[in-house]
């Protein structure tokens, strides 16, 4: 589930489903969704703080939820909160230790300090599911980790440590105490001047605002058709039943 508390001018948002290593359901994508744009409209919030334990960040998409109920059309909670987060005007900063799959790493690239754990273990296995990356992360990362990273991190799908996502430029620190990091961060952020805040963050992401949203529509038209693919099937159910995936025949 998500849980959404505020205090001392900061709003905390955190996964809170560590039996499934914080999946996210599309129910869960609601709340995320309903948090985060509650926090953007509380004139008491000034600065937003998103994590999950210092051991286990997310697994991404729930696999078992994507096979049942896969997104069907934009007007799916997935749809939603991609895009809120975006678009808030307010800064986010992002806590990360333990597993970052999937999701857990892409809705990073719409963060403004993300830091990381030594434990953080980062992937975005697209490929190796059989689907297609989303949420702008085949716009965003070549952006900022450039392109032979970037085809590194997506066409082989494997996991990858703290240092190598901050050479990617998807982290701005490691630090051990990550929580106590990003929550001082997020603090900080919160006594700063707020319209001043806003403004920097908007002039930062207004040359390539168009560009996400452009992203997000083409990735998520391909992403819908591939779930129903037979490659994808195979993958997700391999994951599922706990055994290795066979590609061969395809
Ligand atoms: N969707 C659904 N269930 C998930 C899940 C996911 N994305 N990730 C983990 N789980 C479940 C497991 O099925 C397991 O459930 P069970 O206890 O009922 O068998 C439980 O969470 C614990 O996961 P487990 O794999 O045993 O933990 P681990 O510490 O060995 O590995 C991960 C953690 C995150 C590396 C591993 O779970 C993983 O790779 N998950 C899939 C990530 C993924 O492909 N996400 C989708 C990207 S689009």
């Amino acid at each position: 589930m998500i849980r959404a508390e505020t205090s001392g001018r900061v709003a905390r948002i955190r996964f809170d489903r560590l039996d499934k290593k914080n999946a996210i359901t599309a129910e869960m994508y609601a709340m995320l969704a309903d948090a985060l744009a509650a926090a953007d409209a509380d004139r008491e919030v000034r600065a937003i703080l998103l994590h999950g334990t210092a051991d286990c960040f997310t697994a991404g998409n729930d696999l078992a939820d994507f096979l049942q109920r896969p997104p069907a059309d934009e007007s799916s909670p997935t749809w939603r909160f991609f895009k809120v987060l975006p678009n808030l005007a307010k800064p986010v900063v992002a806590a990360v230790g333990g597993p970052a799959v999937g999701i857990g790493t892409t809705l990073l690239l719409h963060c403004d300090l993300v830091y990381a754990a030594p434990n953080a273990r980062f992937q975005m296995p697209f490929v190796p599911l059989g689907i297609v990356p989303e949420f702008a992360s085949t716009f965003l990362l070549p952006l900022y980790a450039g392109y032979q990273r970037a085809a590194e991190l997506f066409l082989l799908g494997q996991p990858f440590t703290a240092q190598k996502a901050y050479e990617a430029g998807l982290v701005c620190s490691i630090a051990e105490d990550v929580l106590g990091e990003a929550e001082k961060a997020a603090t900080a952020l919160a006594a700063l001047p707020p319209e001043s805040i806003r403004l920097t963050k908007r002039l930062m992401k207004a040359r390539y605002g168009a560009s996400v949203s452009e992203a997000i529509a083409e990735e998520g038209r391909l992403f819908r058709e591939r779930l129903g693919s037979p490659e994808a099937k195979e993958a997700m159910s391999a994951f599922l039943e706990k055994r290795k995936p066979d590609f061969s025949r395809f």
